[in-house]
């Protein structure tokens, strides 16, 4: 099942991106981007669970110019069942409701085999250069 995330939801999700995402930097740790999240565009993250167990993770947002996933997790036990696809395409359906005309996203350096995964699902390698600054 897909839903919107729930405050109760929060330990789950936790355990989930430790698992997937064991290089992020705290500062980016669930407990501080989704309630942050949330304030800015409520109901902009996603989750999927079976059986009681929190097994995957989308959040989404739309600028008004361009919409962009992040946090897209799946647990390793519940990979290769389709789950990710349906984050995506929930979050998808989120983003065109609201008008969002384009879809973008980031992989970090090292984890390149998992455009296969985007691919598959209609996205597309950009050649861009990807800057940031910490505020
Ligand atoms: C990427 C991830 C979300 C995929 O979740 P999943 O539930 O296993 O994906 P699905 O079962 O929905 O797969 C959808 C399609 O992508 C393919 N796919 C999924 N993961 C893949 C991978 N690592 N490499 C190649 N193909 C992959 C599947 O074979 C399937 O193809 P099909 O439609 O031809 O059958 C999951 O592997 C994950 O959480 N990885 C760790 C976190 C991560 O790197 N997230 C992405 C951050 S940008």
């Amino acid at each position: 099942m897909i839903r919107a995330f729930e405050a109760a939801d929060l330990p789950g999700v936790e355990a989930l991106w430790h698992a997937c995402f064991p290089d992020d930097p705290p500062r980016i740790a669930a407990a501080l981007s989704i309630p942050e999240k949330l304030r800015v565009e409520p109901g902009s993250v996603l989750i999927a669970k079976e059986d009681d167990l929190i097994v995957g993770s989308i959040m989404h947002g739309y600028d008004g110019h361009r919409g962009w996933l992040w946090s897209v997790a799946v647990a390793s036990t519940h990979r290769g069942r389709g789950i990710g696809a349906a984050l995506v395409r929930a979050a998808e359906a989120a983003l065109a409701a609201r008008g969002c005309p384009m879809i973008n996203l980031q992989i970090r350096e090292g984890n390149a085999a998992v455009t296969t995964f985007y691919e598959r699902l209609g996205y597309a390698v950009e050649p861009r250069v990807s800057m940031g600054k910490l505020l």
